[in-house]
């Protein structure tokens, strides 16, 4: 009996250790034969990383541009999701900066750039070392490439920023002709 539970026990710690293994094994197969992904660019770039998949910048701002709902965290500290991308006044070059080193001050505007702050890449003028850590909001998820960020800023200034979202536009965000989410602008 105790040897049939160690038994078990053993399969159990061998199955635990093996499946990290196993994950990096899947990981580096390929497929030959598959088409290749296409290389998005421009808009379809910047739709790409405001969407959920890459900077989940929707989740703050709403997929629509007008801003998000606020949200309490763990600590019950509530926190403004992010303002209107509509109604921002900002040029490209300022929203570049600010999605790539985040917002300074205490908000939770990510820092986007893995290298900002560097003192090769300082924001405005300024390092990580001059700006306390509890300023700097940081790297929140996978961080983002300079040209999926100037995308980003492109998309915000084509579909958002001082515009009525067309119908157009949210037919490319979903991706698809029959978004249930665009109806609202038949
Ligand atoms: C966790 C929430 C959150 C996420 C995710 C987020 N933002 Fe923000 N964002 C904010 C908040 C909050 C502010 C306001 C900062 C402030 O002024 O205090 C902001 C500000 C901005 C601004 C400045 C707007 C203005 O005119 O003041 C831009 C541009 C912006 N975000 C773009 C983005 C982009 C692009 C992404 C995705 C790559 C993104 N944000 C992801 C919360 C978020």
């Amino acid at each position: 009996m105790i040897a049939g539970v160690r038994a078990l026990l053993a399969a159990a710690v061998a199955a635990a250790v093996s499946l990290p293994f196993a994950a990096f094994v899947v990981a580096q197969e390929f497929d030959f034969d598959a088409p290749p992904k296409p290389v998005l660019t421009g808009i379809d770039l910047g739709i790409s990383v405001y969407r959920p998949e890459l900077g989940n910048c929707q989740l703050c701002h709403g997929w629509s541009g007008l801003g998000g709902n606020a949200f309490e965290d763990n600590n019950g500290k509530q926190w403004d999701p992010g303002p209107s991308l509509v109604d921002s006044k900002m040029t490209a070059e300022e929203m570049i900066e600010i999605i790539s080193c985040g917002k300074l001050g205490h908000s939770i505007m990510p820092q986007y750039l893995e290298d900002a702050w560097k003192p090769e890449r300082p924001c405005w003028g300024k390092t990580a070392a001059e700006v306390p850590d509890t300023e700097r909001a940081g790297l929140w998820g996978a961080p983002l490439y300079v040209d999926e960020i100037e995308a980003v800023v492109l998309w915000i200034q084509t579909a958002y920023q001082g515009k009525q979202f067309s119908l157009e536009h949210c037919l490319l965000y979903f991706g698809t002709p029959d978004a249930a989410g665009c109806n609202y602008l038949r």
